[in-house]
Formats: C-alpha cells, structure tokens, sequence
C-alpha cells in the first residue's frame, strides 16, 4: 500500500515537472537565441516573489543581448515569449509590421462575460472590434474638445490651490502625499469633464465616486493569483477569464452613468445648458448607434480606466524630479510666468511652451506608465536576427518590448538615470527618438495612445497652476533613487513620493 502510495506520487511528481519543462525547448527549436529558464518562473525570477520589478530582471537580459540580436526567447512561467532587445525592431512591431502584431496580450486574459468594462476597453478589443471602437471614441478626443473642457480644467486647477493651501495651514511634518494630490486631481477632471458630475475631491467629504474610482485599480488578491495561474497554465484561459474590474464597482458606474446621463438631458431640454465635453459626444453616439446605458458605460469608463491612474502618477513624478531639481524648477516658472491671464494660460499658449513639453516628455522617460508592452502575433511573420539565424515567429506567441530598457539605456540617452529636460530641446528630438523606437511614451502606429493631447493638457494645466503658485520641494521621507516599486505595472517611485509645498509670495 506504502509502495503504491509512494509510486503514485512519484509518478505525479515527474509529471508535473515534465510538463513544466516540457516546453523549454520552444526556442532551441526555432533557433533563437536566450538566457536558460528556472523551472516555475522561467525567465522571471521575481515572478512570484516580487522582490523586484521585473523591468530590472529583463534589463539585466536585454544588456547581455542586445549587442549581438534583435529578440531573444524567454518563458514566462513555462510560456514562451520574444523579448524584443533592438529598438528596430520595435519600430517594425508597432508600426511597418503592424499588421502581425495588431493585438495587445491582455485580450487574451479577459472576455465579455467576466469583464464587461475591460474586454470593451480599446486596448483588449482586437481585429474589426478594435477598429470599430477606435473609430468611434477619436471623434471625441479631438483638440477642439479637449479646448471646449479647458475652462473645466482651470477651475479643478484653482480647487487644487485651495486644498493645497489648506493642508499647509493644517501643517504636516511628513509633507503632501503627491499620488493622494493627483489622484484627486485626475478624479475630479474625469468626473466633471466626462460625467458631468462633480466628485467633490478637494472637499472634506469627497462623495463615493472618489472611493470607487480608487476601487477600479485595486484588484484583489483572487486577480492577482489567477494572473499567476494563466501566466502557467495558459490553457486554463479558457475556462477562466480575468475580472480586474470587481462587481460592486461595476454597478455603482452603470447607475452613475444613469443619474449622469438623465441629468444631462434635463438640462439640455431647460435650453439653457450648453457644453461640448465628453458626455456631450458620448451621448450623440449614443443616439447614433442606439447604445444602452451598459455600452455607453464601456465607453465611459475607457476615460476613467485608461486616463485616471497614468495622468496622476506622470503628474506625480513629474513633481518629484522638478521638487529635486530647483534650477530646472526655476527655469520653467520663468518660461511660464509671463504667459498667465488671469490666472490661467491661454489654451493654445500651453500647447507651445517648449520647455514644459519637454520636462513633460523627460518624466514621461523616467517614469512611464508603459514601461513594456505585451503584444500577440496576430499572423506568423519571419524575421531576421542580426548575428543569428532568420526565424519565424508564430501567430499566439507573446512578444514583450520593454521600452523602459531603451529609456535607460546611456548609449541612446546619456547618463540614463539623471532628469535632463534638455535632451528634448533639440529640434525634433522626440519624433526623431520615436522613429529610431527608443523612445515612445504614448506608443506609436496605428494604436497610439488614444488620449495622449488630453493627457498633455491636464498635466500641463496642473503643473503651470501649481508652479505658479508654490515652490515644489521634496519631503526627506522620499527616497533618492529612480528605484521602481517592485509590484507594480506602472514605473512608480518605490515608497511614495512626499512633497513640501510652500505658497509664493
Ligand atoms: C500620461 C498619460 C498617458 C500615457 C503615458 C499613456 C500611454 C499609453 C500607451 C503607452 C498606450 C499603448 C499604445 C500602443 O500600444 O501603441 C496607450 C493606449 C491607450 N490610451 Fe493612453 N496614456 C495616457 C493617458 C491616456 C488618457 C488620458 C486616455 C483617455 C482619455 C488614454 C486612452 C488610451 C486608449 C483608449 C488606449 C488604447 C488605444 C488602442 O489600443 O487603440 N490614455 N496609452
Ligand atoms: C508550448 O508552447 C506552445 C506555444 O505557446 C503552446 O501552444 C503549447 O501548448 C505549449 N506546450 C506545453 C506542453 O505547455
Ligand atoms: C475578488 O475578485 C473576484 C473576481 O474578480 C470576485 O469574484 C470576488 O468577489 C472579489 N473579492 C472581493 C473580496 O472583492
Ligand atoms: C514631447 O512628446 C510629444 C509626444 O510624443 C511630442 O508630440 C512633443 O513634440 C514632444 N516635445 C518635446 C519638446 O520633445
Ligand atoms: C532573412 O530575412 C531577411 C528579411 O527579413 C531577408 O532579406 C534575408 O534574405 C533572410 N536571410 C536568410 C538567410 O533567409
């Protein structure tokens, strides 16, 4: 009985260490080149531990590399992946191949079923779908909207001074938390600019929307260990689907959006409303493609989902690094100053301030929200290796480009670690840095970032406000590095970001 027992589980045992390895001659067959996987994490040491942020682990493979290859394979888990080590051949994923690379991984890992408001995202929609969407949520997002809510944006700008102003009175030793700032700053834009509502975040009682909106990005532990189970046994994706979006928040948006969309229409039929923002062109597309409330929730929410979190922490960051560098925090009051009316600058003056752009662009290079990028071969294509064999890329396979590699990279930006906002004065220095694939924040081709101008604008308009009326400098709590916390999908300042601000004049 013993015996049976014993054999039982060893027979168990090699099984399942078969069938973990099993796969780890994917890319010895097809002759691409590659660091040797561990059982269990295969190339990600951190997988589970999470002792580091794994951009650092495929750093370390794409320095070994890139001198001699294009892409190299690598497995996550047991599940083969190319990690793209060339800034070319980048370019060619997201752009002069595109059409091998259309989809993002992440619609592989949702459906509709489990995940209404995440499968109906953009970014997880896949072939027609995604082209249907994109078509259809660009009309929205063009400059002469973003103007139209520019005033919504100043008055949030002017809400954010006098809750500033406040907590200074109030008088903390540990300083402002910068992401708490940010992330009611980007609540209250949202709310007001797409719904029409007002959160009341720079109030003492901010109403539930902040509370759920910060919901929507803290998936549960159950989230967390399912991405761990696909990421495995990619085979279960079949049978479960990913939910990142929980129930309840799901709900209290869909009824949001009722109350926000009946109040609306009240006000337009009293005749004396008139406002072309956000809810405005969401309701005429309603009409036009006879959407119910749950389909003008998806694209609701792709305002919330895809602009909310990215906006606070580059606005975050880009606090820190001017908090730490008073010559450059200096530089570019000096730039602004002039300009401000009123309080505010003119709409198109803030779209032409080199030197903010550029500061804008250098966070975005130290910070970015998309530091890799999970894309799906979507049709099999051949490609070359440098120094290795041409070899085929397969339709399913996982490519990841980890551009925060390229971002740190001295040979293309020198002296990596350090914040340089000139490196973006020269002429045309962002285009050209884009084409050469080693520098694109916002993406590139045809799924560049839907609200890249939106997202410039409300971070130009907070910094021009609270440049102007304080000097930003950082709290010792901070940490001194550029050191990414390790469990995080967004490059985000391990340890928090903690600020003292204090009033001009
Ligand atoms: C600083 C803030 C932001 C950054 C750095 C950022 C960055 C990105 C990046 C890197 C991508 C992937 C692009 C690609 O695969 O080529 C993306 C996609 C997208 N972004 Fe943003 N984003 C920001 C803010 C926003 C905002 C405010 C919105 C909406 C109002 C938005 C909507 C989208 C959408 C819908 C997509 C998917 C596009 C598609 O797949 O067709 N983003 N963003
Ligand atoms: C090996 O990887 C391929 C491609 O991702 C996949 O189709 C196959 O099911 C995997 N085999 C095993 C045993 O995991
Ligand atoms: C966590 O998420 C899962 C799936 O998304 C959901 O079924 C479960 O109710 C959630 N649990 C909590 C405590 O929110
Ligand atoms: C900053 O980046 C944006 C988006 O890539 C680009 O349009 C702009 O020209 C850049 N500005 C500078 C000064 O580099
Ligand atoms: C490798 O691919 C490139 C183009 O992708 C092609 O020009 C070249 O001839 C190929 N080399 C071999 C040995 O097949």
């Amino acid at each position: 009985m013993i015996l049976i027992t014993l054999a039982l589980g060893l027979t168990v045992a090699a099984l399942l260490y078969l069938s973990m390895i099993w796969n780890f001659s994917y890319w010895r067959k097809r002759r691409v080149p590659g660091p040797k996987p561990k059982i269990f994490t295969g190339n990600y040491p951190n997988l589970y531990t999470m002792k580091r942020n794994m951009i650092y682990d495929l750093n370390d493979i794409y320095k070994e590399y890139k001198n001699k290859y294009d892409a190299v394979g690598i497995f996550s888990g047991r599940v083969p992946q190319l990690l793209v080590v060339s800034p070319e051949l980048a370019h060619r994923v997201f752009l002069t191949n595109f059409k091998n690379f259309h989809d993002n991984e992440l619609s592989k890992l949702t459906d509709e079923k489990s995940d209404f408001i995440l499968s109906n995202n953009p970014f997880s929609l896949t072939g027609e779908k995604w082209k249907q969407r994109r078509a259809d949520i660009t009309p929205g997002l063009t400059n002469s909207r973003i103007k139209s809510v520019y005033p919504v944006t100043n008055k949030v700008c002017q809400q954010m001074t006098e809750w500033v102003k406040k907590q200074i009175r109030l008088g903390s030793r540990e300083g402002l938390h910068a992401k708490d700032l940010t992330l009611r700053f980007t609540t209250e834009m949202v709310t007001d600019c797409v719904l029409g509502l007002s959160a009341e975040s720079f109030s003492e009682k901010p109403t539930p929307i902040m509370a759920h909106i910060n919901d929507l990005f803290s998936p549960n532990w159950s989230f967390v260990l399912l991405f761990a189970l696909v990421n495995t046994f990619p085979s279960l994706g079949h049978l479960i689907k990913l939910r990142m979006v929980p129930h309840h928040v799901e709900r209290f948006f869909v009824n949001l959006m009722g109350t926000a969309v009946k109040s609306r229409k009240s006000q337009q039929a009293t005749g004396n409303f008139q406002r072309t923002d956000f809810l405005d062109y969401l309701l005429q597309l309603g009409e036009k493609r006879n959407l119910g409330t749950r389909h003008l929730l998806a694209h609701t929410m792709t305002f919330l989902l895809d602009g909310f979190e990215t906006v606070a922490a580059v606005l975050s960051h880009m606090l820190l690094l001017l908090g730490r560098d008073e010559v450059v925090q200096q530089h570019l009051r000096e730039e602004i100053l002039p300009h401000i009316r009123e309080g505010s600058i003119p709409y198109d003056k803030l779209n032409d301030l080199p030197y903010l752009d550029a500061c804008l662009n250098e966070s975005i290079r130290l910070f970015p929200p998309g530091f890799m990028t999970s894309k799906l071969c979507t049709e099999s294509i051949e490609l070359p290796n440098k120094d290795g064999p041409n070899f085929t890329v397969d339709k399913g396979t996982v490519i990841v480009i980890p551009h925060a590699c390229h971002m740190m990279d001295e040979e293309y930006f020198p002296d990596p670690l350090t914040f340089k906002p000139e490196r973006f004065m020269e002429p045309d220095a962002a285009k050209t840095f884009r084409e050469r694939g080693i520098f694109m924040g916002f993406g590139d081709g045809p799924r560049i970032c839907l609200g890249m101008r939106f997202a410039q604008c409300q971070i130009k308009a907070a910094i021009v406000e609270l440049i102007s009326q304080f000097n930003i400098k950082v709290n010792p709590k901070t940490r001194k590095d550029n050191l990414y916390d390790p469990s995080l999908f967004l490059a985000n300042l391990n340890g928090g970001i903690w600020l003292d601000l204090e009033a001009r004049q």
